[in-house]
């Protein structure tokens, strides 16, 4: 049996701050003590760490990312390797990625492709989604078998005709059968038949530049689509979880729908709080490097995402972690901005980021390892096993350094992407010890760990209604 100690620190998760020592036992939380008390006194370990003056925390868990993810005509650069052990280096000890159903093909067969994509190469554990991207009969059966093995949401798209879009009546099917078998329909909310339309107008007006793709992909078509996945979503009497939102006015439909008492979530990412249209204007193409979907919007939003974190109108902060390089990928969509993969890197930068949100006042302590930890987790069926420090769940912990402070950068980055969408700014805060399972895999500004130290977890279904 191994046990390990962190002493002296100050243990913060979702419900409370505690200055308390924690006992690692078998990869497992094993008790919690007060610093000095008689209790934590009579421990002793094979591995102590002496986290004085910082916080001690759950590894991060984001909901949302894509590891060599196929799209735009190319693939995303960061494989299941590289990307969870970038993820580990950022104090992320769980990610929920998304398997791929193909269009003609079943669930089953784009499931067992991630599976094989992700044995044996991770460094943290890992789960899955599943993308639907074409709902008929025989995909809708396989909703329920899914979930019986611990696949336990779906994401539908409003957006991508002719990729992943599903219609509104393969949506209200969908949502029809997860209200039935307990899962939870995650929704990418923008009308993109409408979308189409101002992209093919654009483009026939010369306006090619990246800035033009958060032109078309218009606040109002996210609200628009929000509005009528929470509409679909009643009428299917079915949970919903709306997926990188940031429009002012699609929280004002989520914020809507659930003061009046409906299972109705949302989940933001850190480049709507830091990022906005003003990156994605860069010259030189640069502003390729911000296109992603939603889009970035105009700096004035970033208020209302931070005041829905605060009011509980959203519920979670991931990532979307979909990388692809500058060089050769996003230059696909030099002269056409619709040609540009869409995605941005962050699997590494969440937790900081989140807690720079500490430091500047928009969040408590408590609320960043909510939204990073405890409420993706319990979103997503993980949940007491992940996103918390309590007897009994998986001994993923960091240890933060509140005070330290560095400097975002592609130079220092671990990600498999060779520019930071953060390139330059300096965060309070930071990363100094993981735990995965009790076992270190970061400490003393090295990587310790392992491919194929992170397990695959089956998850259980939505926790959060
Ligand atoms: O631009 C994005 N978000 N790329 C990843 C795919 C998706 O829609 O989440
Ligand atoms: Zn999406
Ligand atoms: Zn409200
Ligand atoms: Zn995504």
């Amino acid at each position: 049996m191994t046990r390990t100690l962190i002493r002296g620190g100050l243990v913060v998760t979702a419900a409370e701050e505690t200055h308390a020592d924690v006992l690692i036992e078998n990869g497992r939380v094993a008790a919690l003590a007060a610093h000095g008390s008689a209790f934590g006194a009579t421990w002793t370990a094979d591995r102590t760490f002496d986290a004085t003056g910082k916080y001690v925390i759950p590894g991060g868990v984001d909901a949302h990312t894509h590891m060599e993810f196929p799209f735009g005509g190319t693939a995303s650069s960061d494989t299941f390797e590289t990307g969870t052990r970038a993820a580990a280096w950022g104090g992320t000890t769980t990610i929920v990625d998304f398997a791929v159903q193909k269009k003609g093909h079943g669930l089953r067969e784009g499931l067992d492709a991630y599976y094989a994509k992700a044995d044996g190469v991770c460094a943290i554990d890992y789960a899955f989604h599943m993308i639907m991207s074409d709902v008929h009969e025989g995909s809708l059966k396989e909703m329920d078998l899914l979930v019986a093995e611990g696949i336990t949401s779906f994401k539908l798209f409003m957006a991508y005709p002719g990729v992943f879009y599903s219609d509104d009546g393969q949506i209200l099917r969908a949502m029809q059968r997860s209200a039935a078998n307990g899962g939870l329909m995650m929704m990418h909310a923008e009308n993109g038949i409408a979308i189409d339309v101002l992209v093919e107008q654009a483009l026939a007006q010369g306006r090619t530049d990246p800035r033009y793709h958060g032109e078309v992909r218009k606040a109002l078509l996210e609200a628009e689509a929000t509005h009528r996945a929470i509409q679909l979503a009643r009428v299917a009497e079915a949970p919903l979880y709306v997926v990188h939102v940031s429009a002012e006015e699609a929280v004002t439909e989520l914020a809507r729908a659930r003061d009046m008492g409906l299972p109705v979530y949302g989940e933001t990412c850190p480049q709507y709080l830091f990022l906005s249209t003003d990156n994605l204007a860069e010259p030189d193409f640069h502003g390729a490097k911000y296109v992603c979907s939603t889009p970035l919007r105009p700096r004035e939003h970033q208020a209302a995402l931070w005041r829905a974190l605060r009011t509980d109108d959203l519920q979670v902060v991931s990532t979307d972690h979909c990388p692809f390089c500058f060089t050769g990928q996003k230059e696909l969509g030099r002269g056409d901005f619709s040609k540009i993969p869409n995605g941005m890197p962050g699997v590494e930068n969440r937790m900081d980021l989140l807690h720079q949100g500490v430091v500047d006042g928009h969040i408590s302590r408590r609320r960043w390892i909510d939204i990073a930890c405890a409420a993706p987790a319990r979103m997503f069926g993980l949940y007491p096993k992940k996103g918390t420090i309590a007897p009994g769940a998986d001994a993923d912990i960091v240890i933060y350094d509140p005070h330290a402070e560095h400097v975002l950068s592609a130079e220092t980055h671990h990600m498999n992407v060779d520019y930071s969408a953060y390139e330059g700014r300096r965060v309070t805060g930071r990363v100094e010890t993981v735990l995965s399972r009790g076992e270190p895999v970061i400490g003393r500004g090295q990587y310790t760990g392992r491919a194929g130290h992170g397990q695959y977890v089956p998850r259980g279904t939505c926790q959060y209604h």
